[in-house]
């Protein structure tokens, strides 16, 4: 088989996409790739996506016939770089664009919610609508699923993409994105019993559970391509809540757990962005149905947060 070449494989997404695709295709199929060194994969190469040279090089040498591409800089790292943001997150999805153009190879690359803006309708956003982002993140996921789209109809490039909801997942260590509340109140909890939480109270967003992530990413990958009806990014949501639903749901396991909140700039950057999401075209497509409510999440996460702090 043509090998797997994952990008950004260090970070949240890509630890548990690297285990999941190499449970389905062998160890010996998947290449890890990122800027920083990663030590516990079979096949490790160092690419920095800005260097096409190399990108080319690595799918000659390892005959790659797929590429998850998950190198970028995110939400809160967006705004502090603009400059690097757009140099990485565009420069580098046209780099991997024009490689599977150049190699036949097919390509799942995530956007995200962020593409959403202030005219973006709040509640079940369609599929199709305004995209106004507000972000220099939103600016260049928005920019990235036009590109997709082009790539797909002017050049038959098989590339596939999700909007990302907030992913939640215990395996990576969670960053400074403004979603990513939802794993730190976790550590919080475990660690001190309480937690200053960046977001306001009533800050309802969409999210997932990795896990339905990561096999939603597998199975459009593995949808037959006349079924796709969507070269941009699919709409693509599991469940959408606030910070004081998920503490409630935490005190469930941790009755002594405190919230306090103190929000900063990414409650601005989450005001722009949508609360719910209407998926029913990935649904229809290619049957998208998501496996983890808020309740289920919160276990998986507690647990799975808890056996990290346990054997640090
Ligand atoms: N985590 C989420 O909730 C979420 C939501 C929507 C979309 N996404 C998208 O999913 C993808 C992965 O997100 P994540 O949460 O795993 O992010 P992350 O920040 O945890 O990981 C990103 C990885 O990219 C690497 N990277 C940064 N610059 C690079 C470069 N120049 N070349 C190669 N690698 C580079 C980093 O070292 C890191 O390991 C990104 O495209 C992100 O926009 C994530």
């Amino acid at each position: 088989m043509r090998k797997i070449l994952i990008t950004g494989s260090g970070g949240l997404i890509g630890s548990d996409l690297y285990a999941a695709l190499c449970d389905r295709y062998g160890d010996a199929n998947v290449v890890s790739s990122d800027v920083r060194h990663l030590h516990d994969v079979r096949q490790f190469e160092f690419l920095d996506i800005r260097d096409k040279e190399r990108l080319r090089t690595l799918v000659e040498a390892y005959n790659v016939g797929t590429i998850y591409h998950l190198a970028g800089l995110l939400s809160a790292g967006g705004e502090k770089n603009p400059a690097l943001a757009w140099d990485v997150n565009l420069n580098g999805l046209m780099h991997v664009l024009d490689t599977a153009r150049e190699f036949n190879i097919r390509v799942f690359w995530p956007s995200s919610i962020a593409v959403y803006g202030l005219t973006t309708p709040k509640i079940n956003v369609p599929q199709h609508t305004s995209f106004e982002p507000h972000t220099v993140y939103g600016i260049t996921k928005s920019t990235g699923e036009l590109l997709c789209q082009y790539y797909s109809h002017n050049y038959g490039v098989d590339v596939r993409s999700l909007r990302f909801p907030g992913i939640n997942g215990w395996k990576g260590e969670p960053g400074d994105g403004t979603t990513e509340y939802a794993m730190h109140i976790f550590y919080g909890a475990l660690r001190e019993r309480r937690y200053e939480c960046f977001l306001a109270p009533d800050t309802r967003l969409p999210m997932m559970y990795i896990d339905d992530a990561i096999r939603g990413t597998i199975e459009l990958m593995e949808a037959p391509s006349e079924k796709l009806t969507v070269r941009t990014s699919y709409n693509f949501s599991a469940i959408s809540f606030t910070p004081a639903e998920l503490a409630a749901e935490l005190r469930k396991l941790h009755p002594d757990f405190e919230i306090t909140y103190k929000p900063d700039i990414r409650q601005e950057i989450a005001a722009t962005w949508a609360q719910s999401i209407d998926d029913s075209i990935a649904r229809r497509d290619w049957g998208w149905k998501e496996e983890y409510d808020l309740e289920k999440m919160t276990v998986a996460l507690y647990n799975g947060i808890k056996g990290r702090i346990y054997h640090e």
